[in-house]
């Protein structure tokens, strides 16, 4: 494995956020800018999700979330939707084998079951053959939508109290969290997204309530290793009060 295309220096290996979460945005718009398809967009960003999870697998991240597709984008024209369900397959197909030699495993989070069968059967078959790997969880929202995440909570939580098997009294945060698709994950530390956007487009909505935020106008298909260390290290300068005072008040 080796990227040595970033530039690590100064970066506190021992201070690396557990969990980033990624929106990876601006595929069309890069495509557009070069008068190509949205499809050729999507290519290019597949290539940028490669890189990035290697060089996140060598500095140690724990999980690393790529928001791959939302619960809104089906309502995207069929052409594209079929062009990225193609593109998914063929990418955990090209990366399996990667996948093993570094020891990632990899999630899902989503509603899977809206996914075409043969997308699902790839999934299926690289859950499995990864399910052992521990040095990176590599997590992909596919067909993920925050506020179906948290119905599908309710929902559970409340088929449970009415068979009698869960107190109401004693549900609390960690209920919550315990009925999520991202339960067995620390929540992320650091959110980025690409091409600009000022909003979280129904991601994470539950998890992200301390993360830190990046925003950078970078297409995806443009962004780089080097802009990722670098999106660290500021991450690094930042200070995450929790609510609390500053450390560094003394009076
Ligand atoms: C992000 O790029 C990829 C997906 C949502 C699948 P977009 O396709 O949203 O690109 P823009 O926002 O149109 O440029
Ligand atoms: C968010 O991007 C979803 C993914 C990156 C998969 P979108 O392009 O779909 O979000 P909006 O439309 O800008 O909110
Ligand atoms: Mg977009």
């Amino acid at each position: 494995m080796s990227s040595n295309t970033s530039n690590t220096h100064r970066l506190n290996i021992a201070e690396l956020p557990r969990h980033v979460a990624v929106i990876m945005d601006g595929n069309g718009r890069w495509a557009k800018k070069r008068l190509l398809n949205r499809v050729k967009g999507h290519e290019k960003g597949a290539e940028t999700v490669r890189q990035i999870v290697r060089i996140s697998r060598e500095m140690g991240i724990g999980v690393l979330t790529f928001f791959a597709f939302s619960t809104e984008n089906w309502q995207r024209p069929e052409s594209e939707i079929h062009a990225l369900m193609g593109l998914f397959k063929r990418l955990l197909n090209s990366e399996e084998r990667e996948m093993q030699e570094n020891n990632i495993r990899l999630g899902i989070i989503g509603q899977i079951d809206r996914l075409p069968e043969d997308v699902r059967a790839v999934i299926a078959r690289v859950l499995k053959t990864t399910r052992g790997n521990d040095g990176m969880l590599l997590n992909l929202a596919l067909s993920y939508g925050g506020r179906t995440e948290i119905t599908e909570m309710v929902r559970r939580i409340a088929f449970k109290s009415a068979a009698g098997t869960l107190n109401p009294d004693t549900i609390d945060e960690a209920t919550v969290a315990d009925h999520l698709y991202t339960r067995e994950l620390p929540d992320p530390d650091l959110m980025i997204r690409t091409s600009g956007e000022m909003r979280i487009s129904n991601f994470l909505l539950w998890q992200l309530a301390y993360a830190e935020l990046f925003v950078t106008p970078t297409l995806w298909p443009d962004f780089t290793a080097d802009e990722f260390v670098s999106i660290l290290k500021e991450y690094q300068n930042r200070e995450r009060r929790f609510g609390k005072v500053s450390k560094s008040t003394s009076d």
